[in-house]
């Protein structure tokens, strides 16, 4: 069975499509990643320019991403969900139809261990700084997941 891998934000412009990204990038090919925003704020989007520059400067291409709004079905799709921060967490619970669902949803940084925040800052009201920031901490706690759940598979990589 293919593993399937939710990256969630609030707008699923910023954040999340630069997680998609990079696990995209590290995980095995038989890996379905994907990404998907709490809010409707940003459905059919392209992901900000400040994603899509970022990725690109580490030679990853977000570009073909859109947004889409996080649904219940998902729970059902996916075997992990990521949420960025409390508040996406908090979104997502309140879906959750009951343990099963639950136990899919985790904080992404609980997998880097090494960063001194919870959260993933939310970048999109500041500058270029921010989203530099947000990929290191996406980086670090994709790769974290990959030994953590499939230490066989960040072996291959
Ligand atoms: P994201 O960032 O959740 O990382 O995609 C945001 C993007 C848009 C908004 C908020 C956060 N917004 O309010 O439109």
């Amino acid at each position: 069975m293919k593993k399937k891998i939710l990256m969630v934000c609030l707008g699923n412009i910023c954040r999340s499509p630069l997680a998609e990204g990079i696990m995209s990038s590290i995980a095995p090919e038989d890996f379905i990643i994907d990404s998907a925003g709490t809010s409707d704020y940003h459905i059919g989007e392209s992901p900000d320019k400040r994603s899509v520059e970022t990725a690109r400067k580490y030679g990853i291409d977000i570009t073909s991403q859109r947004g889409r709004q996080f649904k219940t079905s998902d729970f059902d799709e996916f075997d992990h969900i990521l949420v960025m921060d409390q508040s996406n967490f908090n979104d997502v619970i309140a879906k959750a139809r009951d343990e099963e669902d639950r136990k899919k949803v985790r904080m992404i940084l609980e997998y880097a261990p090494d960063t001194s925040t919870r959260e993933v800052p939310d970048p999109y009201y500041g500058g270029k700084d921010g989203f530099e920031k947000v990929y290191d901490l996406l980086t670090r706690a994709c790769d974290g997941f990959l030994r953590n759940h499939y230490p066989e598979a960040g072996r291959q990589s």
